[in-house]
């Protein structure tokens, strides 16, 4: 007995090591904590049970028979993060550069499997030169068995992935698939062929931080929706963000205590320009709606015409989504309608109710925006809103223009409430605009057009620009003193807090990708 718990002992101790001291040493010199290293920081203390520590790959080509490692390159298992159960797989890098094996594979199939028969989120620490190309198509389909459970989870039980190291090929697949992805900035990279393969095919000369860095996909591809400064920041925001998000598609997020006060926000009232046409910082209001340091920004430097990110209203997690009127005067594109439509979809996977904040002029007019599918890509956003089941409130601050109005969670496409600023313009769009076009013939035909022009805006803006027609429709409920939107809201969301709505029966829709 003694000696087999001696024999336990030294596998356990080669198993810590992984691909050896030097090679930690290696990866803390790069700026890098080890898988381990990480999974401790990420988990509540003492919280982690290791699953698949003895595992070894099964591969006889290439001498690989004479290179064994205890775990073959990825730590796997689960443990609490505030309390709430995660599992969570690890790769190292120090194994054959935390490539993925049959065996690799199918230690991170366990954990997502028992994830997914016990409800709870699963968190990927990717550090993976992908599919370890000793194996060949084992690994291909280790893989795939990783990619098809992604599929199946998604929807189901909360997916997030961290980036914590070069990471090629099906590393980089498998976090596409999931709900949220991380970068750590400078040692993380993604991409599907690295630099040297870019050159020979295609003679471009880039290098992996400009190709695949954090920076590269936080702004330019909108592949990670979170950057962290180093491994530890990483965790931090890993955290934060878990602290938004239920542990499965059947329950809600946790509501935090909180003390009701004076509820109104005198900051609000002085936000909005004189000038209609004059921007401002639209993440003012959500700071002046949301409870004190809450607000959690997703996809900040990716299409910043429109803002989502998760926040906390009288200890309630909501999901928000604002136009900034600060970028492209908060007009709908491309980009920010995709950002929108996922982050939209995400919290009504998860029961998070959703804020809509509107100041939008309408959608980016030109040939780059039509070219590049405006149509089909605005049409996600609208898909998105009006698919969603969760509470859904609108607040319209200012402008809420064409199509746009109706994308925008208007009560057409099922908003539960909306409510409206004395400033909001509901309109078809803007005043000049609709007079050149309604008044073209009588202002080309009078004595002074430009003074006419003027009379038609002043009466078109007098009838539209503002919040009194929709209201006399119905179309807004309540038209309310900004100071008191944070009030309305709170009790909003709570008296939709057991809201039920159900959409036609049908195996799934056709969202326009
Ligand atoms: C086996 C691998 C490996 C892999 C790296 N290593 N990637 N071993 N299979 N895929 C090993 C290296 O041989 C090396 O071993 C050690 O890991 C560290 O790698 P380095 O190259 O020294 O590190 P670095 O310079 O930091 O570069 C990291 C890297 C690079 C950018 C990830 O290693 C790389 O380009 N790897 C190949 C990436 C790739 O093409 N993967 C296959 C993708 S196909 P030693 O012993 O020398 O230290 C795929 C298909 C999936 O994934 C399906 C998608 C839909």
């Amino acid at each position: 007995m003694k000696e087999q718990k001696k024999i336990l002992q030294e596998k356990i101790q080669l198993a810590k090591l992984g691909g050896g001291e030097d090679r930690i040493t290696k990866q803390h010199e790069k700026g890098k904590l080890t898988a381990r290293e990480r999974v401790l920081l990420l988990l509540d203390g003492g919280s982690f049970e290791e699953i698949g520590m003895l595992v070894t790959h099964r591969t006889r080509e290439f001498g690989m028979e004479n290179q064994q490692f205890y775990g073959d390159g990825v730590v796997t298992g689960y443990g609490t993060v505030d309390g709430r159960p995660v599992y969570v797989f690890a790769q190292d890098f120090t194994v054959f550069g935390g490539s993925l094996s049959e065996t690799h594979a199918e230690k991170i199939c366990k954990i997502m499997d028992l994830a997914m028969k016990t409800g709870a989120p699963v968190i990927g620490l990717n550090d993976s030169g992908g599919a370890r190309i000793q194996e060949g198509v084992r690994s291909l389909g280790g893989y795939a068995d990783i990619f098809h459970r992604n599929v199946l989870s998604s929807g189901v039980v909360p997916q997030i992935s961290a980036i914590m190291g070069p990471c090629a090929g099906g590393a980089v697949y498998s976090p596409a698939i999931t709900d949220f992805t991380i970068m750590v900035e400078h040692t993380s990279y993604m991409f599907v062929t690295g630099p040297n393969v870019v050159k020979t095919v295609t003679n471009e000369i880039v290098t992996a931080e400009e190709l695949g860095g954090a920076s590269t996909h936080a702004s330019k591809s909108g592949v990670t929706h979170l950057t962290a400064m180093n491994d530890l920041d990483c965790m931090k925001k890993l955290k934060q963000l878990l602290s938004y998000i239920p542990q499965n598609c059947e329950e809600k997020t946790p509501i935090l205590a909180y003390d009701m006060g004076d509820e109104k926000r005198d900051q609000l009232e002085s936000i909005i320009p004189e000038s209609s046409n004059k921007p401002y910082e639209m993440k003012d209001v959500i700071k002046g709606i949301v409870d004190e340091e809450s607000f959690f920004e997703i996809h900040e430097n990716y299409a910043d015409n429109i803002i989502v990110g998760f926040c906390r209203i009288a200890g309630r997690a909501v999901g928000v989504v604002a136009n900034q009127p600060l970028s492209l005067a908060g007009c709908l594109d491309v980009d920010s309608s995709k950002k929108a439509a996922r982050f939209t979809r995400f919290c009504d996977c998860f029961n998070i109710p959703l804020l809509v904040l509107v100041d939008v002029p309408g959608f980016l007019p030109g040939t780059d925006q039509e070219w590049n599918g405006i149509i089909v890509n605005g049409a996600k956003l609208l898909y998105a809103l009006s698919e969603a089941t969760v509470p859904k409130v609108t607040v319209i601050t200012r402008k809420a223009y064409g199509g746009a109005y109706d994308v925008m969670n208007s009560k057409h496409i099922g908003a539960d409430f909306n409510y409206a600023w004395p400033t909001a313009e509901i309109a078809v769009m803007g005043a000049k605009g609709a007079s050149e076009i309604i008044f073209r013939k009588e202002i080309a035909e009078s004595d002074d057009p430009e003074k006419t022009l003027a009379e038609k805006e002043h009466r078109y803006a007098e009838l539209f620009a503002n919040p009194y027609s929709a209201s006399e429709r119905g179309f807004i409920d309540e038209v309310i003193d900004p100071s008191d939107t944070r009030r309305k809201l709170i009790r909003a969301y709570a008296i939709l807090e057991h809201k039920v709505e159900k959409l036609p029966q049908k195996k799934h829709g056709n969202i326009p990708l």
